[in-house]
């Protein structure tokens, strides 16, 4: 904590006053928090003061013992006559025990999230985190410390997730006494909050896990956590339709009849859910206009949003709708009415990027603005889903309502208003799926899926590029919290060629879906996508419901890369495998399952050939190294 007093000192010397164990979950006021769904939680508060400041201090340890997971909060009360000034306010600092260690972090870039970077810890401090305003592409609100000798199954590792959307830092820090300690919350870069006489300041979220067994079991506390204690809504487990987005098929050039035609083939091959993305809004025909106007731009759906979705309503498929509130062109009737209400710094050129600019979330008549408009349109037809993206991070912090001494507090009150504004929405449309996005994975962090139950993975939708994005998004979100799509090749991100088995292999690891106009695919295409589509609902239950095995690493040369589900039962286990290296007279590709029950025995659907557990966890199985470009296997074993 860092914390400046009335009289400029900046001391705080925060002692013990006393303990309480609270039955439930801690809620935390304004901000995303785990919530105790079966009852099952305790909270331990501890009680602080600063004696000379009457600053005081209570720390929340929610714990979930049945899931083996503790969240961290904290909050600061001033109880003193003056204000002070919160220059750092941490979630948590987590002190380990003497030993060596490891750092895991998720890194990337735009179209290349979440990619896993293992380090052994250096005497000094090292820090993952982001200065954008979202958790970002960047990094990833979330790291590992474990111990060097860790693997998936054996090892002690520590997983520390926060729950927030904004600017944060994670510091690990080994000091001259080889202890170590990992300090997590807020960006303290750009962070100031003034805290008046009686107020209080409340910190994010740390959720922490421990696995002795390795980083599988790690995974599984996390993706167990948020999938019971995080997300929430109607489709928190309901299975969420199978949907077809137009972006890639037709960017921002479509008008109905495109659209209908691409949802009448969807339809015929099974799938459930039109999503019409960017363009349908405003004078939005590129990315240069429209960004907060919402009302149906009528040059391309003649008949408006109406017509459309009774047609779509008509082809027995729901309709979702792609937005993005948080942002607005200069080349849009929102701005020229309001041009105070976007971010900018007075006396300076605004920042733009991706050619528009923020709107200054922290203010309510912003964020009533935006409910109001965008909301007119979900009440003017059936939409059952909204994708609400961010696509660009925030920068030019400055709000034009705020006094000068609170803007050191915009950042964080854009993502309270975030917040804010997303329970609004999920509140009044209850029966609406919500999807985040930004940019593809730019704001894929725990916060997010309190909102809305899956994020849009990345906007690489090449299905090789995906292998190594879905298992570092792996390590801390289930399956089911993972937007991911069959897209066309040559891929518009890559221009690489997949198979389509392969990429829909590849997607179903996910909430699945399709972006591309089936209307160009082949017969037998069609045909191999109905396949498709119908396996990908016989497995649904297995793959979102089911535990999860990563069980090689795409980052590695062992040139294919594995995982697994198995059902909560162990009867049953869907193998899938794709092979990124194909070798010439290579060897047969051994590996060994994970998750069953040794004493069970399983039957491989493919050729009726039946297997112990055991042998199929400590001996393995092997697949002959298939010819031809990137490709994949999908293999069902159920008990006999
Ligand atoms: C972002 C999203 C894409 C698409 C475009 C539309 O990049 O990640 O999926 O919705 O915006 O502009």
């Amino acid at each position: 904590m860092g914390v400046c007093q009335a009289d400029g000192t900046r001391a705080a010397d925060f002692r013990y006053v006393s303990w309480e164990i609270r039955e439930g979950a801690h809620k935390i006021p304004g901000l995303p928090c785990l919530f105790d769904e079966d009852e099952t939680a305790e909270t331990l508060v501890i009680f602080l003061e600063d004696a000379a400041s009457s600053l005081k201090l209570e720390l929340y340890y929610v714990v979930f013992a049945d899931r083996d997971v503790i969240a961290r909060s904290a909050r600061i009360t001033n109880g003193g006559k003056e204000a002070v000034r919160l220059e750092k306010m941490m979630s948590a600092c987590l002190e380990l025990p003497n030993g060596s260690w490891e750092a895991i972090h998720f890194h990337g870039r735009h179209a290349m999230e979440r990619r896993l970077e293992r380090l052994p810890l250096m005497h000094g401090t090292m820090e993952v985190g982001s200065r954008r305003g979202t958790s970002s592409h960047q990094h990833n609100p979330g790291v590992i410390l474990c111990s060097p000798d860790a693997t998936e199954e054996h090892g002690g590792c520590y997983g520390l997730s926060l729950i927030y959307s904004g600017s944060f830092s994670m510091e690990i820090e080994m000091d001259q006494m080889d202890s170590v300690r990992a300090v997590c919350g807020i960006n303290p870069e750009f962070f100031e909050y003034r805290l008046e006489p009686g107020e209080a300041f409340d910190t994010p979220q740390l959720m922490m896990t421990y696995s002795g067994s390795g980083l599988g079991r790690m995974s599984a506390n996390f993706h167990s956590i948020i999938r019971h204690n995080l997300c929430r809504g109607k489709y928190k487990f309901a299975r969420r339709p199978v949907l077809i987005n137009n972006w890639e098929a037709t960017y921002f050039d479509f008008n109905e009849e495109k659209i209908l035609s691409i949802a009448r083939q969807a339809s015929e091959l099974g799938i459930e859910m039109l999503v019409l993305d960017d363009g349908w809004f405003g004078s939005r025909d590129s990315d240069n206009a429209g960004l907060g106007d919402w009302f149906v731009n009528t040059d391309k759906l003649k008949g408006g949003l109406t017509d459309l979705v009774t047609g779509i309503n008509g082809l027995g498929m729901k309709f979702g709708i792609w937005i993005e509130p948080e942002m607005v062109n200069e080349d849009s009737r929102l701005y020229r009415e309001h041009p105070d209400w976007a971010l900018t710094i007075p006396g300076r050129k605004p920042c733009r990027s991706r050619n528009q600019l923020v709107l200054d979330m922290s203010r309510s008549e912003v964020r009533d603005y935006v409910f109001d408009s965008i909301a007119a349109v979900l009440k003017s037809a059936n939409v059952e889903y909204v994708k609400w993206d961010m696509n660009r991070s925030i920068c030019d912090v400055y709000s034009a309502v705020l006094p000068k001494e609170r803007q050191g507090e915009v950042y964080h009150r854009y993502v309270l208003g975030i917040y804010d504004l997303m329970e609004r929405f999920t509140s009044s449309f209850p029966n609406i799926l919500f999807e985040g996005c930004s940019g593809g994975g730019g704001r894929f962090d725990p916060a997010i899926l309190y909102y809305s139950p899956q994020i849009w993975g990345s906007d690489d939708t090449d299905g090789i590029e995906r292998l190594e994005i879905q298992y570092g998004t792996s390590f801390f979100y289930p399956i089911s919290a993972v937007g991911s799509h069959v897209s066309a090749i040559p891929n518009h991100q890559t221009g690489r060629r997949t198979p389509l088995a392969t990429r829909g292999v590849v997607a179903m690891a996910g909430s699945f879906g399709y972006e591309m106009d089936l209307n160009l695919l082949t017969e037998d295409e069609k045909e191999a996508v109905k396949a498709q589509v119908e396996d990908y609902k016989k497995y649904y239950d297995l793959i979102h419901n089911g535990d999860y095995y990563r069980l090689t690493s795409p980052q590695g040369d062992s040139g294919f890369t594995a995982w697994q589900f198995v059902s909560g039962d162990k009867t049953r286990t869907l193998l899938n495998l794709v092979i990124t290296h194909v070798r010439a007279n290579a060897p047969d590709l051994w590996f060994k399952l994970r998750g069953l029950d040794p004493e069970k025995r399983y039957r491989l659907e493919e050729n009726g050939r039946i297997y112990s557990g055991s042998a199929l966890m400590n001996a393995g199985i092997s697949i002959p190294m298939i010819m031809g470009d990137y490709p994949a296997v999908q293999m069902v074993l159920t008990e006999v």
